[in-house]
């Protein structure tokens, strides 16, 4: 017998997830999203995340068994995201996740919603090593950790944004240059036809010794609508204006990365979160990688978003690790720290 089958609920934002991993091998995963119904609100509308999670669980669930060709039957342990994230949302996941694992009687597991994007990446490219530099970018969160065994060891917090995410800026930006929600695509789609040296746009934190791996992108932001504003009257270039934003927010993001490896003698940088989907983060990330001697792991572009095998990959390494499971009573932790 080997492990169990381990399926995994991801319900923390507007992305519906569920996925089935064993012995470190992705079965099958769904996503649902709630993105379009969030789209006129120009941000996610966390009462209508929630209702949109309670339908889509359960098919959610199912599509990704069927896809496996398993039954429900088949699961061996649940493991859900139990935060960081919206509460209401968080919610539906963790009540569906008991619901399965208490009918089954199988081993239920709390996850951190940021572990299950650090071990997306172990299902393209197996364990990782010991220790890595992880950079999580997405759309609520922007840092840099220093991992060892994820399912033993306190991941080590080296540095966070100060205020805006890079995804919530790349969000916020593309709303003022006019382009769709979400943002952060739209700005990578945009920036193909603009040029990354039009717009000299600020590095922020970057010559700061005292937040050598803190980030910074309010001001980012501000500079963009500024640049946007100066425009008035005028067809605003939102390429240009794109592939500079772009640009900056990459280089910032890269550099930092690439300096905390070569300060804590780390060989391997992983790029995960959504973020990590940007075509000018990862070919910026190559780039310096190579040029430092850093090995660099980036997950599948479907795996960089929000997903169930992330989670399931989470609690497959729990499992294996001998982990405790959790009591069937386990609370939602929206805003659980690292
Ligand atoms: O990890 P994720 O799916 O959700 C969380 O925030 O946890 O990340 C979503 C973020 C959004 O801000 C979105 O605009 C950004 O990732 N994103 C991108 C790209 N694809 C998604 N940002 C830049 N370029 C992309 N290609
Ligand atoms: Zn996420």
């Amino acid at each position: 017998m080997g492990s169990p089958i381990v399926l995994g609920i991801e319900s923390s934002c507007d992305e519906t997830g569920a996925g089935l991993v064993r012995d470190g091998q992705l079965l099958g995963h769904v996503v649902a999203s709630s993105m379009d119904e969030h789209a006129r609100f120009g941000g996610v509308v966390p009462e209508i995340a929630a209702r949109a999670h309670v339908h889509a669980v359960r098919p959610v669930i199912q599509r990704a068994l069927d896809d496996a060709g398993l039954r429900l039957a088949d699961i061996g342990a649940v493991a859900v995201t139990t935060g960081p994230g919206l509460a209401g949302a968080l919610q539906v996941g963790l009540a569906g996740a008991k619901g399965i694992a208490y009918a089954l009687g199988v081993p239920l597991y709390g996850v951190h919603h940021l572990a299950g994007h650090v071990a997306a990446n172990t299902l393209e490219h197996g364990p990782l090593p010991d220790p890595c530099m992880v950079l999580i970018v997405s759309g609520g969160h922007t840092s840099l950790l220093l991992v060892r065994d994820l399912a033993r060891d306190p991941i080590v917090h080296l540095g966070d944004t100060l205020d805006d995410a890079a995804g919530e800026c790349f969000d916020k930006v593309a709303r003022v240059f006019g382009l769709p929600y979400p943002g952060g695509p739209a700005i990578d789609r945009a920036a193909r036809t603009g040029d990354p040296r039009a717009v000299a746009f600020p590095r922020p934190l970057t010559g700061s010794p005292d937040h050598a791996y803190d980030f910074s992108f309010s001001g980012l932001k501000t500079a963009a609508a500024r640049w946007a504003e100066a425009h008035a009257g005028r067809e605003l270039p939102v390429g240009d204006g794109a592939a500079s934003l772009q640009e900056a927010v990459a280089d910032v993001l890269t550099r930092k990365a690439v300096a905390a490896c070569a300060e804590h003698g780390v060989g391997t940088l992983v790029v995960v979160g959504g973020v990590a989907a940007n075509s000018r983060v990862r070919a910026l990330a190559e780039e310096r990688c190579l040029a430092a001697g850093i090995e660099l792991r980036v997950p599948p572009l479907k795996l960089c978003t929000d997903n169930g095998a992330m989670i399931a990959a989470v609690g497959d390494l729990l499992v294996r690790a001998g982990a405790e499971p959790a009591p069937l009573d386990l609370s939602i932790d929206p805003s659980a720290p690292l």
